[in-house]
Formats: structure tokens, sequence, C-alpha cells
């Protein structure tokens, strides 16, 4: 008889350990490891004995057309590929008082009003202190079903009956438990055993499914990150501190595209969706500043603007400060080497520092030359014009790399009132001038610096 021995389970990532150590092998995460004693072995082999035989088709066939549920919110429509699809899973996840709950009341209480019948099931909070909030986004009259429940078993037990709702909100799958489990709420095996039987009813009822969890500090989903294959649809809902935009991200999508970003501003009445970003962005910006830079970026289909900000500054320690908020620091190590390496600029006894205004992250290669205009501004103390957007990758070289969706970035930038724009070689020209405005070609990242060393302060490229 197989002995009853407990094993250990990494929270972050799921990974198991015969025994106890401070640091899990497979993720590197710190005191994560906890015992589990739930789950017993797996049988040995098993054979196809008493096993059924499936059923194989063609590939060839007309599939059934998903049928979507729109929101209404069209920014979280548009980040899940156009609308909710029965009978599916997704994983809402973001840092504790971001806005989930916020944004799933919001949205369960406009797809009420819109005649569908939805459940809202919190295990944080009491059914008052929703009812609260409810009231403050002025939504308490939406026929929403609301109730405060942990147990799986009773939820599973509401809500598998043939007037089930047509959609569901579990906020949040770390504090929901089953009661065949030892374990603790939260922990990575009532996680993923609780999150198994609400999709599985799901996927049988037909019900959208939204199971909020939230993020670990190192950012990623405590425990549920073995949640992200489980679910059809991973979103991130996320912002800075102090800041009042949230973007919601689509991590995975089964059922659309993951590049979309929704915008939204959190006001006292809730949830705002920013249809205009761009201009969102640019808000705070003041002209005439040195290391500040207009990115024209891309987030999925739309066209974003953001203010890049460096700031270089001459180090008082032996190792100088880099800090980063918004782009990847890997990446701005990068260019300060190629601004070193390939263009004589050297910021090597410098802090610096670089920050995307309004706390967007930005994750496109063709920011690096954006990036790299404000740092050199900052550098040499010469404004970038106000009328400028930049955009293009840097390669390794040094080399300025064309990026995709060229006239969707001008054009965007021309609607913004923006005249000039520098941008990498183009393959294929068109002729005269893009969207309105006069692109300026830089190959190469010299060529940048050179702008800002030679000319005069106020009139760079
Ligand atoms: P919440 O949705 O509870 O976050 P989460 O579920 O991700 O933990 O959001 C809580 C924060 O949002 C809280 O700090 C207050 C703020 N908030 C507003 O600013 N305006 C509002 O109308 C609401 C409901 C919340
Ligand atoms: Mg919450």
């Amino acid at each position: 008889m197989a002995k009853d021995s407990s094993r250990f389970v990494c929270q972050e990532c799921g990974a198991i350990t015969s025994k106890w150590v401070g640091k899990c092998e497979t993720c590197g995460a710190w005191n994560s490891i906890l015992e589990d004693k739930a789950e017993s072995a797996p049988p040995k082999g098993i054979t196809a004995k008493g096993g059924k035989r499936i059923d194989f088709v063609d590939l060839e066939g007309t599939p059934e057309n998903f049928r979507r549920r729109l929101t209404g919110i069209n920014e979280l429509d548009r980040v899940t590929g156009g609308g909710l699809v029965q009978g599916s899973a997704l994983l809402v996840g973001g840092d504790p008082g971001i806005g989930k709950s916020t944004l799933l009341l919001q949205a369960v209480a406009r797809l009420a009003m819109g005649g569908a019948s939805c459940a809202y099931i919190s295990g944080e909070e009491a059914v008052d202190q929703v009812r609260l909030r409810a009231q403050r986004l002025g939504l308490e009259k939406a026929k929403v079903q609301l109730a405060s429940a942990t147990s799986v078993r009773d939820i599973l037990a509401s809500l598998d009956q043939n007037d089930a709702p047509d959609v569901v909100v579990i906020d949040s799958i770390q504090t929901v438990y089953l009661d065949t489990l030892d374990s603790a709420p939260g922990t990575v095996s009532q996680v993923r055993s609780a999150a198994a039987e609400l999709i599985r009813l799901a996927k049988r009822r037909g019900f959208v499914l939204f199971l909020v969890g939230h993020v670990t500090k190192e950012g990623q989903l405590a425990g549920p990150r073995v949640l992200e294959h489980m679910v059809d649809t991973v979103l991130y809902f996320e912002g800075e501190r102090g800041h009042p935009y949230r973007i919601l991200r689509a991590v995975k999508n089964r059922f659309g595209a993951t590049d979309e970003i929704g915008v939204f501003e959190m006001t006292d009445k809730g949830l705002m969706e920013v249809e205009n970003p761009s201009a969102l962005f640019l808000a705070e910006r003041r002209g005439n500043v040195s290391g500040s830079c207009v990115f024209a970026g891309v987030e999925g289909t739309r066209p974003m603007l953001v203010e890049i900000q460096a700031l270089v500054a001459p180090s008082g320690q032996g190792t100088p400060r880099r800090a980063v908020v918004g782009w990847d620091t890997g990446r701005l190590s990068m260019m300060l080497a190629v601004l070193d390496a390939r263009c004589g600029m050297s910021l090597s006894g410098n802090d610096v520092y670089l920050n995307v205004a309004g706390g967007l992250k930005i994750t496109e290669p063709a920011a690096d030359l954006a990036c790299a205009a404000a740092l050199l501004s900052s550098a040499t103390d010469r404004p970038v014009p106000s009328d400028l957007v930049v955009f293009g990758e840097v390669g390794l070289s040094g080399e300025v790399r064309p990026v995709g969706q060229e006239e969707a970035r001008l054009k965007e930038a021309a609607k913004l009132g923006f005249g000039r724009a520098l941008i990498p070689r183009r393959r294929r020209k068109t002729p005269g001038g893009l969207q309105g405005i006069s692109p300026n070609e830089i190959g190469h990242l010299e060529d940048l610096v050179a702008i800002f060393r030679t000319s005069k302060a106020g009139a760079p490229p």
C-alpha cells in the first residue's frame, strides 16, 4: 500500500519537491514552498481496459460560431477579442486594490442591464460592502444576483441548475475552497482544484466565468500561475499607484488577439473608459523641457502616443544608478551600451532614470529610438521639439530598423497636432508626406547623436 507521504508544493509555480526547501529550485522564489497532503500520488500506470474509443473527425467542417456577449464596456470588449464567449473562463489578475472588483461589478451590472442574468459571488467582501460599492457606482438598480460565499461545493450546487446565470464572477479564486482538500484556501492545490470544478461547470452550463486572482508583489498571480493554462483568457489589470489610469491587458486569449489593451481611468464614480488614451497620456506634458520625447506606439490595433521622460544626472556614487518605470531595464542597458560603443556617447558616469509617463508599460522595441532621444535630450540639455514624434527600433550595431504600422502611428500623431516625425528609413516610399506629417528618416543612432551635439538648444531634429 502506498504510504500517505506528504509532498511540498511551490505556491508560485506549482513545482513539487519531496522535502521542504527555502528556495524553489524551479522558479527561484523564496519561502514559497508549503506542505501539501491533499492529493494522493497518482495511480501507477493505467491500461486501456474499460476505456471507450474516442471519435476522430476531419479538420474540415463547419465550426459552430462562438456566441459572444458584449458587455457594453468597449475597452473590455476589445481586450476580450469582441465580447465574452459563452462557456469560456477568464482569469482577471492584478495587484490588490487596483480595481478588479470594481471593473467586474461594473461589467456584470452593464450586462444585467442588457438583459443577461449575472451572478457576483464575493469571497472577500460581505454583501453589504459590495452593495455599498454598487451604490457608489450608481449601479444598485442593476439586476445582479449577489452572494457572499467561499465554499465551492455551495457555489456549484447553486449554479448547477437549469436556470444557471449567463455570467458568473468569482471574486476571488484565492478565497474559495473545496472541503475535500485539507490545504488552506489560496494554496496551489485549492486554487487549482476549485478552478477546475468551476471551469468544468461553466463549460457544461455554458456560462461565462470570471475568476479574479491576486498577484504577488513580484508580479505573478499568487499560486494561480497554475491557472493560466486552465482558463481560456488571462487578463491583467495594471497601473501605477498614485496614477488614475488602469490598463487591462490580455496575455492569453483563445478567442482573440493578445496584444490589445483597454484603458480606464479610476474616478470616484468607478472606472471610466478612456477612448482617446493618447490625449490623456500627453495631457500633463510640458513643452520645451529637455529629457522628454513623444513615442508613437501601437498597442494591439490601437496607436497610442506616450511621453517618455529621461533624466541623466552626474552620479555621486561609484556605481551609477539606473531606474526604469514602464520600460525594460535590460533594454535601457542595451541602449546605453549602443550609445557608448557605436556612437561615442558614454553615460557610464551618470545616473540614468527613464519613465514612461501615465503608468503605461511599453514592450514594443519600436520605443528604442524615442528612449534614446529622451536620453540624449537630457544628457545634452536640449529639448526635443514639442511637435515631434519618434519611433524606430535600434539594433546592436546602432542601426535604426523599420517597425510595423508606420501609417497608423503617424495618423494618430497628426490627429493630435504633431507636425514632424523622426522615423526609420522606409523600404517603400509613399510620395509626399505621410498623413500630413513630414517624416525625417534616420538610418543610424549616430545621426541622432550628431543632431543633438550640433544643433542649437531648442532646435534639434
Ligand atoms: P477594488 O476594485 O476593490 O480593487 P481589487 O478588487 O483589485 O482589490 O478597488 C479598490 C480601489 O479603487 C480602492 O483603493 C478605492 C478605489 N475606488 C475608486 O477610486 N473609485 C470607486 O468608485 C471605487 C469603487 C473604488
Ligand atoms: Mg477586490
